[in-house]
């Protein structure tokens, strides 16, 4: 029997103080979890552990600044950390990033994990949990809800890296089954901790849309560009699967429990199953913040697909896991983290 079938076990997240991870770790200290955070601080402001401590209202995660490509430390930290379970979120996410510079994801999110995995194997560190993305789909060849065996085929370097990290995962699940891998698709995350002390620091200027709506509620930015509205959808503008960043980060604890519990792993979408149009999105931010979100309609963005939303029977099925909160809830959250941020009465 493992330490995670009789007390809840200690978990490593690297990249736990980014946008998913200090949700998530936020969540296992919350089901009585020991999460500890190895991040390099890239993408992350240094007073995260202090505020997930706020959203917890417990004490602050214990941190380890590290880069995950350093053999040698990461083998360290496993080695002495007696940890039950590893996840997997630190890496780089941008598309238009990874066109430009695909070193960089290749060495990061490739380079990175196949590092992490070497380490876990030297140190009998054998259950991970795996942040993938929608964008391992081939969403052109996709009419409808997307199942987990839709059809493969990233349009990025950010893509194929997600895609050949899982490869790597299932090769190494495969040659010796001790290991338990659960590979998470996300498909749009979005919103904040309902406490406003954690949310996402998007990049300036924001490449998601939620996080751009934001700014133009907040005022930074004067109106949304609504990249195209003429998509074979209801209204014409794009449609995703957008799932509250709450409900991503149960779905990891689920995930953790259904490792343990079905001794073997799993490859899940996380979504609602779902999908809004822009124009919903901006709707919605708009009635919930009491604030003028103004737009206008410009060109389609390139590489953008008319709609993509998860099938969420298998997540459902393996996981028990069904996400509870609506683009409301998302809106709402967003808003009083973007106000706590810019510093909003
Ligand atoms: P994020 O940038 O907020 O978090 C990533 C964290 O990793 C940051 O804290 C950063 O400092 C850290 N990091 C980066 N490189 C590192 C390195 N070499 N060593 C140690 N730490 C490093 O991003 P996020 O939105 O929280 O995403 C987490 C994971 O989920 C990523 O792997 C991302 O690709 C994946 N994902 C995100 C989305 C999304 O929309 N946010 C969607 C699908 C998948
Ligand atoms: C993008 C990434 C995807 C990544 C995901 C993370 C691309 C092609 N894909 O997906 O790999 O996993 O983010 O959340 O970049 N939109 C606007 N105006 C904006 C921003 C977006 O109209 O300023 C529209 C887009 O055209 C799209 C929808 O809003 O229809 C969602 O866009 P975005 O948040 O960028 O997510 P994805 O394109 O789904």
């Amino acid at each position: 029997m493992s330490r995670l079938d009789t007390h809840r076990g200690r978990v490593l997240l690297t990249g736990g103080a980014g946008y998913i991870g200090s949700h998530c770790c936020v969540a296992l200290m919350q089901e009585g979890y020991q999460p500890v955070i190895l991040d390099n601080f890239a993408n992350a402001r240094r007073d995260v552990p202090d505020r997930i401590a706020l959203a917890a209202n417990g004490p602050a995660p214990q941190v380890i600044e590290a880069d995950i490509r350093d053999r040698t430390v990461m083998e360290t930290v496993l080695a002495e950390g007696g940890f039950d379970a590893v996840m997997h979120f630190a890496g780089l996410k941008s598309v238009a990033e990874s066109v430009a510079h695909p070193e960089r994801y290749f060495d990061i999110n490739l380079g990175g994990l196949t590092v992490l995995v070497a380490a876990m194997a030297a140190t009998d560190t054998r259950r991970l949990i795996f942040s993938s993305s929608a964008t391992v789909y081939d969403a052109r060849a996709t009419g409808g809800a997307i199942s987990e065996d839709a059809p493969l085929g990233p349009a990025s370097p950010y893509g194929h890296s997600k895609l050949l990290a899982e490869k790597v995962l299932l090769a190494q699940a495969e040659a010796d089954p001790s290991w338990r891998v659960g590979i998470l698709r996300y498909f749009n995350p979005a919103g904040a901790h309902g406490t406003g002390h954690i949310g996402e620091e998007p990049a300036d200027p924001p490449d998601n849309l939620m996080p751009y709506i934001a700014q133009v509620a907040s005022g930074r930015r004067a109106r949304l560009q609504v990249f195209g509205d003429d998509y074979d959808t209801p209204d014409g503008t794009g449609v995703r699967d957008y799932i509250h960043v709450a409900d991503l980060a149960r779905g990891h604890v689920a995930s953790l429990a259904a490792l343990e519990r079905d001794g073997r792993g799993h490859v899940v979408n996380l979504g609602t199953g779902r999908g809004q149009s822009v124009l919903e999105m901006r709707a919605a931010y708009a009635r919930v913040s009491g604030r003028e979100v103004s737009f206008e309609i410009r060109p389609r963005r390139p590489g953008d697909v008319a709609q993509c939303y998860c099938d969420a029977t298998r997540a459902r099925a393996v996981l028990g896991f069904e996400a509870r909160h609506g683009i409301d809830e998302m809106c709402a959250s967003s808003w009083s983290w973007t106000r706590r941020r810019e510093g909003l009465a």
